[in-house]
């Protein structure tokens, strides 16, 4: 209850602060209140190279014309199956290509809580929202360990050529996990590094094999998948109810 009333009370601030032009004194705010301490950065994980996250400054990339020819978003939200009243996360939602379409989707009464760790993103994203006259979306500024979602009231997150990036893959592994209702699904889209022809640098694909070792090492079972893509995997993650939780380890491997 009280965390509820905090996050309506950041939502508030966040469009009051968008109004009054003060987003970096907003996302200062936020970060200032997370008392959390953050253990190093890995640079691998479970052998595959993580990358380096995508600054704002190419922002313009994620909304160019050719998207939709190349990766094919239509089909991509056809297959997410959303439905009026759904409480989907857009985790790593930079400036909202995918937010957008998908709070249409589910309005009136559903909503998309959208999560970056960089403030730009989530303000580039505000000004698209406001220009489309968008209301039911709820900015979240994550951190690389945390992604600030509530307790088990996600229906589905969705992770955009995102998952390769995170630094710290277990600790966001385990936020999800908390934050999806019993039935939630994770909706993982990684371009694909089977395939030569995807031209996108090998640290930012990922093999289905790779996905599934660092999934089901993180409490977390294949539910379905689609392999009608031009570029990417499409993979729905469920919580895997006989999976027992490790401690995670901040260890780096090399
Ligand atoms: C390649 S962009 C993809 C953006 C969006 N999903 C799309 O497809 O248009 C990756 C985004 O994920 C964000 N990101 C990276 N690590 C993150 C983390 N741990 N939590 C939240 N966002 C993260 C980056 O800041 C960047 O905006």
């Amino acid at each position: 209850m009280y965390l509820n009333m905090q996050r309506q009370l950041n939502a508030w601030l966040f469009w009051i602060c968008l109004l009054a032009g003060l987003i970096p004194a907003w996302a200062e705010a936020q970060q200032k209140n997370s008392s959390e301490t953050i253990p190093p950065a890995r640079s691998t994980y479970m052998g595959r190279r993580i990358a380096q996250a995508m600054s704002y400054h190419g922002a313009d990339w994620l909304v160019r014309p050719t998207r939709e020819s190349e990766e094919r978003p239509s089909e991509v939200l056809k297959q997410l199956r959303l439905k009026p009243g759904m409480v989907v996360c857009d985790l790593g939602c930079g400036n909202g290509y995918y937010t957008l379409a998908m709070a249409k989707q589910v309005a009136p009464d559903g909503k998309i809580l959208a999560v970056d760790i960089q403030p730009e993103m989530l303000h580039l994203l505000s000004l698209r929202a406001e220009s489309e006259g968008v209301k039911n979306i709820e900015p979240v500024l994550g951190t690389i360990v945390d992604p600030k979602l509530p307790k088990e009231s996600v229906d589905m997150v969705l992770l955009v050529d995102v998952y390769h990036e995170f630094s710290h893959p277990q600790q966001m592994l385990a936020a999800i996990r908390h934050s999806l209702k019993p039935t939630g699904q994770i909706a993982l889209l990684e371009f694909r590094e089977e395939d030569r022809t995807v031209p996108i640098k090998p640290e930012h694909k990922m093999t289905k094999k790779q996905i599934l070792r660092e999934y089901s090492a993180n409490g977390f079972r294949l539910a379905q998948q689609y392999d009608g893509l031009p570029w990417q995997h499409l993979m729905y993650f469920e919580k895997d109810p006989n999976w027992i939780s490790q401690q995670v380890s901040d260890k780096p491997e090399n």
